[in-house]
């Protein structure tokens, strides 16, 4: 679908403390790990994944700067423009025995992968990470579908730490096979480390600053990949090769900066 379609909010739920989630009545024949351009008139377009997919779709929103907070302020019965779905998803096929990891809104499409997966008979285990307790979103409708393991940074919830720790210590007692994974590149850049040195497949969702989602404007390109249209997902042997991940970004401006310099927030 390359122009949008307008679509009404049928549904809002608080996930956590940050996110709400938006469902909508619109099939977009997407898979989990694809994305869609939201677009609020007379604001701006941004991209969002899937939290659900199939008869009604969802995006889950964190709430962060100017065009999330309006977000936030939407009411079931309001409306806003989709366009999508874009880019490659979570191959799954072959797994049968996967591990998923999920850090912030990065637990959107991880979730309706985990749905996926359970519906084709390939209940995950899932690692759900976040700073603090009320930061955890999913919780309820994960636990149904997967074999959950929750960890907070200040151990509010579940275990005291890192996602990572924990997915080492999984990767040393159970055999998966691939770990799926989408969250800060801060959680990505020592979870591709451990999938390394334990010599497991993995596919890693990246989040770059996007404005055309088409290939057409190079804006979210890593080490001259275009993640709108060779990603989102990419697996380990492309992961390798992204020596920008972790370290550098660009800004709407298109300008490579230092990674902590865009994360303190992206004005320029
Ligand atoms: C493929 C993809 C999928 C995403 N899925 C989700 C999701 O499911 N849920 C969710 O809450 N967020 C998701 N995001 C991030 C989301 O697009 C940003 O949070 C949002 O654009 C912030 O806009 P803002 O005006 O509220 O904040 P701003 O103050 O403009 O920015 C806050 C931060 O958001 C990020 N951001 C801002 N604009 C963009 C942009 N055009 N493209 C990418 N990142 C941007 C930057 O890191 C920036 O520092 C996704 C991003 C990408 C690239
Ligand atoms: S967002 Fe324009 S090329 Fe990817």
């Amino acid at each position: 679908m390359d122009n949008h379609v307008i679509v009404k909010i049928k549904k809002i739920e608080q996930e956590c403390s940050d996110i709400k989630t938006f469902w909508f009545e619109q099939e977009l024949n997407a898979s989990p790990g694809q994305f869609v351009m939201v677009w609020l008139p007379g604001i701006d377009e941004k991209p969002f994944t899937l939290s659900s997919i199939g008869n009604e779709s969802a995006i889950s929103v964190q709430k962060r700067g100017i065009f999330t907070e309006k977000m936030h302020k939407l009411k079931e019965g309001d409306e806003f423009g989709v366009r999508g779905p874009f880019g490659h998803g979570f191959h799954f096929g072959k797994t049968t025995k996967p591990l998923l990891v999920g850090g912030g809104c990065g637990n959107a499409n991880l979730t309706a992968l985990a749905e996926m997966l359970a519906e084709h008979g390939k209940k995950p285990a899932y690692v759900l990470g976040a700073r603090t307790a009320d930061l955890l979103p999913y919780e309820k409708r994960l636990e149904k579908i997967s074999d959950l393991y929750i960890t907070t940074d200040d151990g509010s919830k579940g275990e005291k730490g890192f996602t990572t720790q924990k997915v080492e210590e999984l990767l040393g007692k159970e055999g998966f096979d691939c770990v799926f994974a989408c969250g800060p590149e801060v959680m990505l850049v020592p979870l591709l480390e451990v999938c390394k040195k334990k010599g497991i497949e993995c596919q890693f969702s990246l989040e770059r600053f996007m404005k055309c989602a088409v290939g057409l404007c190079g804006e979210c390109c890593i080490n001259g990949k275009l993640v709108c249209v060779e990603g989102p997902v990419f697996d380990k042997k492309h992961l390798e090769q992204l020596t920008e991940l972790g370290k550098f970004a660009r800004t709407k401006s298109g300008k490579l900066v230092d990674l902590g310099e865009y994360s303190k927030g992206n004005k320029c």
